[in-house]
């Protein structure tokens, strides 16, 4: 049996930035509330005629040249977003066409916020069975588009952008573990109502009980992280960085606190970026292996919780 490890990472934001104060004339808040309850400075937006697709192509061929892989070596694309450009076909699909090769598996897999953690989780098992050498897997979202522009509760946290890894098939890990857990029963605190299959496709807009999500995310990611680190036998001290996914400067101290972690050694884009769903964690791991922090051997946690509830890590030498 071998293991995966990253091979290269990319990431790309659109190039449209949004302030809190640019957010203060459309929306009843101020800079400062926003900036205090979540830590959001700015965020990037796609424009009308970018795509959840666009986004993930600039990530996808940034992280194919950093691994030196071609898109023709690639076995398996998987996309992780709730904003796809198209019901179908997947947006993995799309970008499939886009590099230009045909014949390899492509799929997209939607679990809201932790879409990347779970990306990966399947990824790392299609190469650890065999199944597949090197796989691209990207976390893209365009949530801009699904937000209530009149709901200061949810419209002010989001962002979009995408960032993307290349997997290699590796004699020693790698990634080391991944935890993937899902709770259906929270479905109605963070949520888009609308859908084909229930017939209200015009409900398409998030709707979320900020407060209760921020209290089940803090308790849980601290019991991701115990569960983590239990199942590898491994001590707090042992990690070097954790990758959050990025909601909220709040919720990404307290994980913080939980593992006696320096925020030194958190890789935090919250300020710049906004929550970018399924992106946000590939998007912060990218930023920090091309600015130098993250290194070769270093141990790496990335925790993520979302929509669903879905939560999860993923373990990883680096
Ligand atoms: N600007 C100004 N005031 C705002 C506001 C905004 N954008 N959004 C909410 N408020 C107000 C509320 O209306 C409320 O006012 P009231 O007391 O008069 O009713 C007050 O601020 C406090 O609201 P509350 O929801 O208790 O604030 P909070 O400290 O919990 O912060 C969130 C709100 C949304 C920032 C926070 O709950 C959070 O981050 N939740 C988790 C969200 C998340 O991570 N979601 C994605 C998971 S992947």
């Amino acid at each position: 049996m071998s293991y995966s490890r990253i091979l290269g990472t990319g990431s790309h934001l659109p190039s449209r930035t949004v302030t809190n104060a640019d957010l203060e004339a459309i929306v009843d808040t101020t800079a400062a509330w926003i900036q205090e309850r979540t830590g959001i400075e700015k965020r990037h937006l796609v424009s009308d005629d970018e795509t959840c697709c666009d986004l993930a192509e600039a990530a996808a061929r940034k992280a194919l040249q950093a691994a030196d892989v071609q898109p023709s070596d690639l076995d398996l694309i998987l996309v992780a977003t709730t904003t796809p450009d198209q019901f179908f076909p997947s947006t993995a699909c799309l970008l499939q066409q886009r590099l230009g090769v045909r014949g390899c598996a492509a799929f997209d897999l939607q679990a809201v916020c932790t879409g990347f953690v779970y990306a990966i989780g399947v990824a790392d098992k299609f190469i650890r069975t065999g199944s597949a050498k090197r796989a691209l897997v990207v976390g893209a979202e365009t949530l801009s588009r699904v937000l209530n522009w009149k709901d200061r509760g949810t419209c002010v946290l989001f962002g979009d952008g995408a960032g993307a890894v290349v997997l290699g098939a590796a004699d020693q890990p790698g990634i080391i573990s991944s935890h993937l857990h899902a709770d259906g029963a929270y479905k109605d605190l963070l949520q888009i109502p609308g859908g084909i299959g229930n017939g209200h496709p015009e409900a398409c807009f998030m709707e979320m009980k900020g407060n209760e999500v921020f209290r089940v995310a803090v308790t849980t990611l601290g019991r991701i992280v115990d569960e983590t680190l239990e199942a590898n036998g491994l001590a707090k001290s042992d990690i070097d960085w954790l990758i959050p996914h990025q909601a909220n400067i709040r919720i990404i101290q307290a994980t913080a606190r939980k593992l006696d972690l320096p925020m030194e050694r958190v890789v935090v884009t919250v300020a710049d970026h906004g929550n970018t769903s399924a992106a946000s964690i590939p998007l912060a791991l990218d930023q920090a292996v091309r600015d130098g922090r993250i290194r070769r051997g270093e141990l790496l946690l990335m925790e993520a919780f979302g929509g669903g509830f879905t939560w999860g890590s993923v373990l990883m030498r680096y």
